[in-house]
């Protein structure tokens, strides 16, 4: 299907490599949990380096429809929790927003009794939610599904159980940890996530004065207490993700770029196959230097759970890898269907082959600007890096996407010296292939 594309661009005229210093926003993947924690405890919360996205309004707006009040001043975020909270989130914002889910495990934790809409698959895989609803089966809740809505109850309250995820899935592990924390006695939840994410949720929890031990490396043991109390505040931890999107920037555009108020340790993976390419990493407290070198070998990278290389950052891997000597690869292990960038990339010449779900990437290739549509937010990061290294303009649709999960990130490359703008009208007519997935 082709149609005209009227979303806002992100202009790029590539080529010119990145200098200078960022600072990285707090982490997106950690406030939304953390915003969903606050259905937990009555009293007010805050919260401190909050990025701007849509996705944190979108997760206040499923809190404001259960009678919370959230109120965002920059990195600053409050929300307000009454006593009574409303049955149920309004649907057409959790159909937004995939992490909604994440509402459902604190509301029965209060004993509501909820209706929400089952979360449908994205672009980048099916992404069910069995393993959050057998948890909470575990737990005594009762949960039906009827034309794609959840109805969950209990009918006297939570009670702790044992329970083995059979995969360490991030919602899962937040959503059944959240669940846990007010149950009647002990849970052991095992295979977790080891995401930096979780760690962030659950130092929140034991400041609202949950008892959370962790008891093995995958394993946590939850003791249920009546009531939790709001800290004074909390500070999100820095987006270990956007923190590599931007040294990524700077290694693809032959730059020097360091990333600051960030935590080096989260991403250890990542910089050990940035001195594998060649890059010299030099790390401290809280920043990390790239600086660029001769030597840009090509390299294999594997997505795993964490602490494994983050399924996050393949976009943009990739996108660089175009750029390295040899031939590179790329297995992505924790969704489906994730290489939905690889087309995009062809648009701007990368030399890309898919065999048996590894993806081949020959470089170093001269990348020409090209017109380019973001089919998730990832894949869109990865165009970016791939247009700043462009010859040419390139721009880059489906910028809605983008603004899900980066806090003003052509803000944050200008700073570095990019040449690129957001602007509401294309440079030149777009006709994109759309295939049905994302056109929604
Ligand atoms: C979180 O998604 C992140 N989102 C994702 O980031 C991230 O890619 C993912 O974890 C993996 O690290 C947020 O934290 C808001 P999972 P989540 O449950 O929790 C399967 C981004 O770009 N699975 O760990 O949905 C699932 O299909 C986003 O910031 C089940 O089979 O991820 C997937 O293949 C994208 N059953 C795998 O597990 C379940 O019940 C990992 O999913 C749950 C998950």
């Amino acid at each position: 299907m082709h149609e005209k594309i009227t979303s806002p661009s992100l202009n790029i005229k590539g080529g010119q490599p990145l200098y200078g210093e960022v600072c990285v926003s707090g982490a997106k993947n950690s406030v939304l949990p953390l915003l969903f924690s606050t259905l937990l405890a009555e009293g007010e919360h805050e919260f401190h380096n909050v990025p701007c996205l849509t996705d944190v309004t979108m997760a206040g707006d499923i809190l404001t429809s259960l009678g919370l009040f959230t109120k965002q001043e920059g990195p600053r975020l409050r929300v307000i929790t009454p006593p009574e909270l409303g049955k149920c989130p309004d649907p057409s914002a959790v159909k937004k927003m995939r992490a909604g889910i994440l509402c459902l495990g604190p509301l029965l934790a209060r004993g509501n009794e909820v209706q929400l809409p089952l979360p449908g698959g994205c672009v980048i895989g099916k992404r069910p939610v069995d393993l959050h609803l057998e948890g909470l089966r575990k737990l005594g809740a009762s949960l039906e599904i009827k034309d794609n809505l959840i109805y969950a109850k209990t009918e006297k309250g939570l009670k702790g159980s044992e329970i083995t995820l059979k995969l360490p899935s991030v919602g899962g592990t937040e959503n059944l940890l959240m669940a846990a924390v007010l149950a009647e006695g002990k849970t052991r939840l095992q295979n977790i996530a080891l995401e930096p994410e979780i760690f962030d949720l659950i130092s929140y929890l034991k400041k609202m004065s949950a008892l959370i031990k962790q008891t093995a490396p995958r394993e946590l043991l939850i003791e249920g207490v009546e009531k939790l109390t709001p800290p004074p505040s909390h500070s999100v931890i820095p987006d270990r993700i956007e923190a590599g999107t931007l040294l990524m920037a700077g290694a693809i555009t032959k730059g020097e770029v360091t990333v600051k108020n960030c935590e080096p340790k989260h991403l250890t993976v990542l910089l050990n196959k940035l001195k594998e390419c060649g890059f010299i990493i030099e790390t401290g407290e809280t920043h990390i230097a790239l600086k660029k070198s001769s030597v840009r070998k090509s390299v294999h990278i594997k997505t795993h759970y964490y602490p494994g290389f983050p399924t996050d950052l393949q976009a943009q891997f990739m996108a660089l890898m175009t750029q390295l000597e040899g031939l590179s690869s790329v297995e992505e292990t924790v969704f489906e269907n994730r290489f939905r960038h690889i087309s995009e990339l062809k648009r701007l010449k990368a030399d890309i082959e898919v065999t048996n779900q590894t993806a081949h990437i020959k470089g170093p290739t001269l990348l020409k600007g090209a017109n380019v549509e973001a089919t998730d937010l990832r894949a869109g990061a990865g165009l970016v890096l791939a247009g700043l290294a462009a010859e040419g303009e390139t721009s880059v649709f489906g910028t809605h996407h983008l603004i899900r999960g980066y806090d003003n990130l052509h803000g944050k490359l200008q700073t570095l010296g990019a040449s690129i703008d957001l602007s509401d009208s294309p440079k030149k007519p777009v006709n994109i292939e759309i295939s049905p997935e994302n056109a929604v």
